[in-house]
């Protein structure tokens, strides 16, 4: 790779799927003669990688825009890039609202950042923000930022077809496309032959995966099995489920495939039917309850853990409780729980008004997040004398002498470091536990 002695710094804010982009943005800019900098001071170029899901995430990014006013003050050649959702969302205003900003980059069009960086370089706004139905970078190598990890992402499809009404999605990330799974093999191998023990499979809706060629079709529970079987040393994970196309096929492959990890994040977002139409979830809750009577019959002992909103559209004293009584059934051991965000440019934006007041909104989070804090515990707590397979990530941030790692149920578990090193696997007998860490032993 031929060098032009300029430095890039990458910023990513949001969801996995925005980091596993930031890898495919490093490497192509890597082979436009980029390095990659850690240090912000020392960047000829600076690339956010942006969120627009709720609105803090992008009230977030805009202050670190802002903040990019003394770099550009000591290097006036300092260019500023918004890249991902947000650049998606807002294209042109971003250049007049946010002054720092040269660039404008959306997720579909990274192909063409050289190009980009060149034209901002002469002075001018740079801009691609047009989506693609085909675009799934499968010939680029991602480059791993951060080469001491033991765990990659390996994007297998992009975009979203469910158009949720409250979601921006859809209209940010573009139509759902799969990635061929030759490319998809081949970049799990190269994880495996870097040494990495983990590799999570992305996408906004993993289970509608699906690529078609001219002689064959592969479905997700296909491709999971396939990658599963292609490297046996290395834990399987996968996200995001949408529960309407979680089938019991997937619940098998995960059941007899020892690598893949038993855990599963399925999003319920709301326990209501009323909520869940408005949301066009396409389920009921008693429908997502089979889902989840199925993964515990298919899978004993698998991890659980959703996304659940309150104060969206209309949403009722009573509508909520159904949310409380979901939780208080589901048990999950960990949940992401928000307030609803109204997204212009959404269907609930232009056809259902944001109608719960911010206070109503802050106590029902609080309540979620209170009974969820006890779930976990008590969950935890049910752990207590087991023991699980735990992979080393790392030194607890508390104390030297112990490690930390995750267990297959994505729980996080402490033990004493002896001689134990990153990427190790190691069999953890649990002996005591906090609401977000199980603590013990290795036996
Ligand atoms: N407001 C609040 N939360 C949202 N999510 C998606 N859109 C919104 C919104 N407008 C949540 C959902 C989704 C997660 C990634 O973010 O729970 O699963
Ligand atoms: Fe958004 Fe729904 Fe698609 Fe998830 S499935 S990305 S919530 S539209």
């Amino acid at each position: 790779m031929s060098t032009n002695n300029k430095k890039l710094f990458l910023e990513t804010y949001g969801c996995q799927m925005n980091v596993a982009d930031s890898e495919v943005v490093a490497s192509i800019m890597e082979h436009d003669g980029f390095a990659i900098t850690k240090t912000r001071e020392e960047a000829d170029l600076i690339l956010v990688n942006t969120c627009s899901i709720r609105e803090n995430a992008e009230t977030r990014v805009r202050g670190r825009v802002q903040g990019f006013s003394e770099l550009k003050k000591k290097n006036p050649k300092l260019l500023v890039g918004v890249i991902g959702c947000m650049a998606e969302r807002l294209g042109e205003k971003l250049f007049e609202e946010e002054k720092n900003v040269n660039l404008v980059v959306g997720p579909d069009a990274y192909m063409d950042l050289p190009l980009l960086v060149r034209k901002a370089e002469n002075g001018e706004n740079a801009i691609n923000i047009e989506l693609s139905l085909t675009e799934t970078y499968k010939d680029i190598c991602p480059s791993r930022i951060d080469e001491t990890s033991i765990s990659g992402f390996v994007s297998i499809m992009r975009g979203c077809n469910n158009f949720c009404t409250y979601c921006i999605v859809p209209y940010t990330r573009g139509r759902e496309r799969s990635r061929n799974p030759e490319s998809i093999l081949k970049e799990v191998k190269d994880l495996a032959d870097k040494g990495y023990k983990e590799v999570t499979l992305l996408g906004q809706n993993v289970n509608s995966f699906s690529y078609k060629n001219s002689v064959n079709q592969v479905s997700f529970p296909e491709l999971l099995e396939m990658v599963a079987v292609s490297v046996p040393n290395m834990r399987i994970r996968f996200a995001t489920s949408h529960p309407k196309d979680m089938s019991d096929d997937t619940l098998h492959v995960i059941a007899r495939n020892k690598n893949i990890c038993n855990f599963i994040h399925l999003p319920v977002q709301s326990g209501s039917d009323s909520v869940l139409k408005n949301m066009r979830r396409k389920y009921t809750q008693e429908w997502y309850k089979s889902k989840i009577e199925a993964i515990r019959k298919i899978i004993p002992d698998c991890g659980l853990s959703s996304d659940i909103f309150c104060g969206f559209y209309n949403e009722s004293d009573e509508d909520f409780n159904e949310t409380i009584e979901l939780m208080k059934w589901a048990k999950y051991d960990l949940a992401y729980m928000f307030k609803y965000s109204e997204r212009p440019g959404t269907y609930a934006y232009k056809n259902m008004k944001d109608n719960i007041p911010e206070t109503v909104k802050q106590k029902r989070l609080e309540q979620m997040i209170e009974l969820q804090n006890q779930i976990s515990l008590e969950n935890n707590q049910g752990d207590l004398g087991k023991v699980f397979e735990v992979l080393v990530e790392g030194i607890s941030k508390k104390s030297d002498q112990e490690v930390y790692g995750r267990t297959q149920q994505n729980k996080v578990a402490v033990f004493p470091k002896k001689d134990y090193k990153v990427g190790d696997f190691v069999n953890v007998l649990i002996k005591s536990c906090t609401k977000a860490t199980l603590i013990g032993e290795a036996v």
